[in-house]
């Protein structure tokens, strides 16, 4: 299949200056009619080529002469036009089958709700357009609808007539004066609920504030709305950016592809991103909504104002966003736990991914579906890279290159380089060297070495890159910033005094600018042999190697004053200690709790001045698909009994503590999201998860039956999802009974099943399948019920191939209604490389039968031929 390159790329021979769009809506053959306002850029012979798919084509005029069938190319994938004028108006009808749109890209019908999906290509599904990103035009939409069925009209922009028609219908007509891509442009109708709201801005411009959603649902609309104002007043007071249209309009619908679109003044979300309250919400959906309704609002000014010239230039809006909706989450709760949650997440998704065979730069330079990109790569390393700017410039620094980049870019669609452009031009730094981290791929490693003298007092540090790209060869070393301190015996901090300062740089609060394949720092003046705390705040991301032991790990995590790497040492000992077990089970040999483990656990359980939530991080044992990462080749199996057997010993050694803490804990009050409420709630679950390995599961069934919110629920429901008793039985139904008519709570329920160990759940995945509460059609409910089946590595990789032709099976059957989540859900594959031989055959037959599958997606086919390939 055709592949896509960044060098190809050519400025756009003709461009669309304003739009105007009618829509008469119906079910199944909704009338489109367009009228463009084109002019010729490029030379005079030029062709101008307007994508179009699965579209019914009814009539071309150009400057109102109707066109010929032979004066135009039509095929699959769209319209050219030749030999035109240097300015005309071009007006196209064609009609859309909205109901047929199971691909959910386009306009489609959700439970009755007309709503669209543009971004990257879906504007194509609609009319014939110039569906790039580089073609900026002002849209203005009249809609027409049934009044009864229809009554709320929604598009871009403002309001700017409504009114009745008579036989039933009526019409609204929407002006958005600022130009905009395609991608960003939006359509909803429906008979929907409303909340209403309003925010003033820094300027005294009074915003109309609208969250739509299903009626009978507006009450669980307030935290929606409360994240929508505060996202507001923090992008004006941290960036100094004012909102620009006179309403902002959020539609939630269940069934989207995606989290949240930022379409201009009408954002689209996935219900789950919208609704909550503390019956069917867990803390972690109400942080989840809080940052994805301020990402999207984030995208008001960098990707709606600023935007991408093509799509290779995708993390330009999304790695910056995703770092602005961090900082905003950052701001409103509390720092290290944000950046422990942020760090998790891409060690957990990324790191994994930059290892496979679909490892990619920040910044590809070819692709077949653009679609497949919207990765973790893009989003979470992108907003890493960001991240490093803004260590190395400090904040003035980089709100000078934010400003200089609005005032600069303001209504244009632009590349990465110009942003790095905006950095450098700002703070003075030079980033050429950095700049690499948008074309080289996979996660640097970086080995640590010391040599102390005490005779002269002085540490030297050396640290040795390896840049190693499972897709990309003749890599080079990278520039970034590293954190460091220096700790003494008693456990404080060591100056930091550089004896050689010539080509070395150390910056501000102990961070080292690193830029060399291999690279020495000697320190002076340090009495003793230190213990060093490295890429401290996790400065970089990167993979750093020491030859520490377990007692100096033990040590960090005691001392350290910097809270993300004393999480850091916990895991870093958890993991040394599971890959140990994990080497015995594999050897046939005995396991072991190590006691100097058992004793640093301990004494984090112990301490009662420590941060509950940094606490309930450092408890936590890494999981399953981090602990993996680290194997060479994949025992699937052993890595479960390993971590199974470290959570028996440490409930059976320190089970009374344990227990003792839990009780205090678990205290009957008031539900709120207030910081510490939610790091009790995060401790508390941790404790209880430990005593799910205990034989008796009554405090469980406990919790699960007289707790008052889903975050405690859900936890006590998980773990008994585990268990073997009666209990767990219990609880099941109970939820299932309770929470039956609730969508997004049984997509909880749908997920817990699908990630039980239990030798059952292959059979209860596939009776839930037949449920009345599934359906295949909704992404959400895929996701929960077969995405988290997938993610199950025990029974996906099932040493008899089940697994395996089960999800294949499956993608199969999705990739006929939407290529987009089959394409999702294919990537569980790719661990393929690291299998052994057995399983390694039983995957390639199903890898096969995909990739030879008549009318595969190219959204599948892309990723199966790179995981074979
Ligand atoms: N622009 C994206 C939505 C999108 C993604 C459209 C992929 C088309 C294809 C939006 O801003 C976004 O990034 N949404 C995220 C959530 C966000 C908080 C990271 C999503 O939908 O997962
Ligand atoms: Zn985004």
């Amino acid at each position: 299949m055709d592949k896509i390159y960044l060098k190809d790329y050519e400025k756009p021979p003709f461009v669309v200056q304003t739009i105007d769009l009618e829509f008469e809506l119906h079910n199944t053959k909704t009338l489109v009619t367009s009228k463009m306002q084109v002019k010729r850029a490029g030379k005079e012979n030029s062709p101008f080529f307007l994508n179009g798919e699965e579209l019914e084509l009814i009539s071309v005029y150009l400057d109102a002469r109707e066109l010929h069938e032979s004066e135009y190319e039509l095929n699959e994938l769209g319209l050219t036009l030749h030999k035109l004028p240097e300015i005309f108006t071009l007006e196209i009808k064609n009609s859309i089958n909205p109901e047929a749109n199971t691909a959910l890209d386009g306009l489609y019908k959700s439970s009755g709700i007309f709503c669209s999906q543009n971004e990257p290509e879906g504007f194509r599904r609609i009319t014939y357009f110039t569906d790039r990103p580089d073609i900026m035009a002002v849209y203005t939409t009249k809609i027409i609808a049934d009044k009864k069925d229809y009554p709320i009209l929604l598009s871009n922009g403002n309001l700017f007539e409504e009114g009745d028609l008579g036989d039933g219908k009526h019409y609204a007509i929407w002006k958005d004066p600022f130009p905009k891509p395609s991608y960003l442009y939006a359509l909803v109708a429906g008979d929907l609920g409303c909340v209403s709201d309003s925010f003033t801005t820094m300027n005294n411009n009074e915003i109309e504030l609208n969250i739509y959603c299903d009626k009978g649902n507006e009450a669980q609309c307030s935290h929606a709305m409360t994240s929508l104002k505060n996202s507001m007043k923090w992008d004006e007071e941290r960036f100094g950016r004012e909102y620009d249209l006179e309403v902002y309009n959020i539609v939630a619908v269940d069934s989207f592809n995606m989290g949240a679109m930022e379409n201009k003044g009408l954002n689209v979300f996935n219900s789950h991103y919208v609704l909550a309250d503390a019956d069917t919400a867990t803390d972690t959906n109400f942080m989840g909504i809080e940052s994805v309704i301020g990402h999207e609002y984030f995208h008001n000014w960098t990707g709606n104002r600023i935007t991408c010239r093509d799509w290779f230039q995708l993390t330009l809006k999304e790695g910056l966003t995703v770092f602005r909706d961090q900082e905003f989450s950052s701001d409103l709760n509390t720092r290290s736990v944000q950046r422990i949650a942020d760090v998790k997440a891409l060690q957990e998704r990324q790191f994994v991914e930059d290892a496979s065979p679909t490892s990619h730069p920040i910044k590809p330079d070819a692709y077949i579906q653009i679609n497949n990109f919207y990765t973790a790569t893009i989003y979470e390393k992108g907003a890493e890279i960001i991240r490093m700017i803004h260590t190395i410039i400090g904040e003035g620094g980089f709100r000078a290159g934010m400003d200089l980049y609005f005032k600069t870019f303001d209504g244009q669609a632009v590349c990465t380089e110009d942003f790095i452009w905006s950095m450098q031009e700002a703070s003075g730094f030079n980033f050429d060297h950095f700049k690499l981290w948008y074309s080289q791929s996979g996660t640097p490693e970086v080995d640590v070495k010391t040599v102390f003298d005490k005779k002269s007092k002085t540490l030297s540090l050396t640290l040795r890159q390896t840049f190693f790209s499972p897709t990309i060869h003749e890599q080079k070393p990278y520039f970034f910033p590293f954190k460091i301190g220096l700790l003494n015996n008693s456990g404080h901090e060591c100056g930091l005094e550089l004896e050689d300062t010539v080509g070395q740089t150390l910056i501000d609060k102990g961070i080292l600018l690193i830029s060399k394949e291999e690279e020495t720092f000697v320190f002076k003046n340090i009495k003793d042999a230190p213990i060093l705390s490295l890429n401290r705040n996790f400065t970089a991301p990167i993979k750093v190697h020491t030859a520490y032991s377990l007692e100096e790990y033990a040590f960090l995590m005691a001392h350290d004053q910097d809270e993300f790497n004393r999480f850091e040492a916990s895991q870093i000992m958890a993991s040394m200690v599971l890959h140990k077990l994990i080497d015995a089970v594999e050897a046939n040999d005995a396991m072991n709790l190590s006691p100097t483990y058992k004793a640093a656990f301990e004494k984090v359980l112990l301490d009662m001045d420590m941060d509950m939530s940094l606490k309930a991080d450092s408890l936590t044992l890494p999981s399953v698909s981090l602990l993996m990462q680290e194997r060479a080749v994949l025992d699937v199996e052993a890595v479960y009994v390993a971590r199974n057997f470290l959570k028996r010993e440490l409930i059976r050694e320190l089970g009374a503590d344990i227990q003792t803490q839990y009780a205090s804990l678990d205290r009957e009050c008031e539900y709120t999201l207030e910081s510490k409420e939610m790091a009790r709630r995060k401790l508390k679950n941790t404790l209880l998860s430990y005593m799910g390995a205990l034989k008796d599961d009554t405090p469980v069934l406990q919790q699960y039956q007289n707790s008052n919110n889903m975050t405690d629920r859900l936890a006590a429901l998980s773990i008994l999802a585990n268990s073997r008793g009666e209990a767990k039985t219990q609880a099941l139904e109970d939820f299932y009974k309770r929470y039956k008519d609730n969508t997004l709570v049984m997509n909880k329920y749908l997920a817990v099943i699908a990630s039980s160990e239990l030798k059952e759940t292959p059979s209860n995945v596939k009776a839930l399948l037949e449920d009345e509460v599934f359906d295949m059609k909704v992404p959400n409910l895929v996701r929960s019920l077969i995405g988290s089946f997938a993610r199950n590595a025990l029974h996906f990789h099932a040493v008899d191939g089940s697994g395996y032709s089960f999800i294949a099976d499956k993608v199969l059957e999705l990739d006929k209604l939407n290529p987009q989540i089959a394409s999702g859900l294919v990537g569980v594959f790719k661990d393929y490389a690291r299998l052994n031989k057995e399983a390694q055959g039983l995957m390639k037959k199903e890898l096969e039968k995909i990739v030879n599958t008549k009318e595969l997606s190219k959204n599948v086919y892309e990723i199966v031929s790179k995981i074979l390939a």
